[in-house]
């Protein structure tokens, strides 16, 4: 008991730890209270499947769910997800809602939901450490297991895939067969 106090007070003494144990207590409530179902209202119809296209970094930032929609995309390693199904999670008001519409990479390796993490430019995370670069790709499988993949982050001055030409030169019928 006299242990389990000396623990607290030490704790409460150092203001990183009272300040990570409000980061805590503040994300358990967002997404404890994000899980709610608004009282009376059917939850939203899952929207349609975008097809599958590049974005730059501006076409990312339409998708922050507060378009007439409400999609949400995040970008995470160079991969564009739509992530609206966990929109508690990254909607307005959501606990991870600064990375909306955004490059989400540096923010999952760095564990940080602050703003000012997230770069307004081009992030190409050459500065990360292995460390940080391996989170990234963990952040990357855990989403590509759960959200649809839409497709790709453009670096600057990349051109976009044509998906469709590419859907049809690998995926037509043969036409010359016939039977
Ligand atoms: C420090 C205290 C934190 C707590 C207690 C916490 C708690 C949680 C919990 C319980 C979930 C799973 C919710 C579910 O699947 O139903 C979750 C998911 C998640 N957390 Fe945290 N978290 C914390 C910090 C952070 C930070 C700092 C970041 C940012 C790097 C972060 C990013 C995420 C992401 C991206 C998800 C996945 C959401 C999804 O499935 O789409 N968390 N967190």
């Amino acid at each position: 008991m006299e242990n389990a106090q000396k623990v607290i007070s030490e704790l409460m003494a150092n203001p990183i730890n009272v300040g990570l144990l409000g980061l805590i207590v503040f994300l358990v409530y967002k997404i404890v209270r994000g899980r709610r179902p608004p009282v009376g209202l059917a939850p939203d119809p899952p929207l349609a499947k975008l097809k599958k296209q590049d974005f730059t970094l501006e076409q990312l930032r339409e998708f922050d769910g507060t378009g007439a929609e409400g999609r949400v995309l995040l970008a995470v390693n160079g991969r564009v997800f739509d992530v609206t199904r966990g929109k508690n999670f990254y909607g307005p008001n959501g606990p991870y809602s600064v990375f909306a519409g955004r490059d989400a990479s540096r923010g999952l390796a760095m564990f940080s939901v602050s703003e000012d993490v997230i770069r307004e430019e081009y992030d190409d995370l050459q500065d990360l450490d292995s460390e940080q670069m391996e989170r990234v790709r963990e952040w990357e499988q855990q989403l590509s297991e759960k959200y649809d993949h839409v497709g790709k982050l453009l670096r600057p001055g990349e051109q976009a895939t044509d998906y469709e030409v590419e859907e049809e030169t690998t995926a037509a019928p043969d036409s010359t067969k016939s039977d």
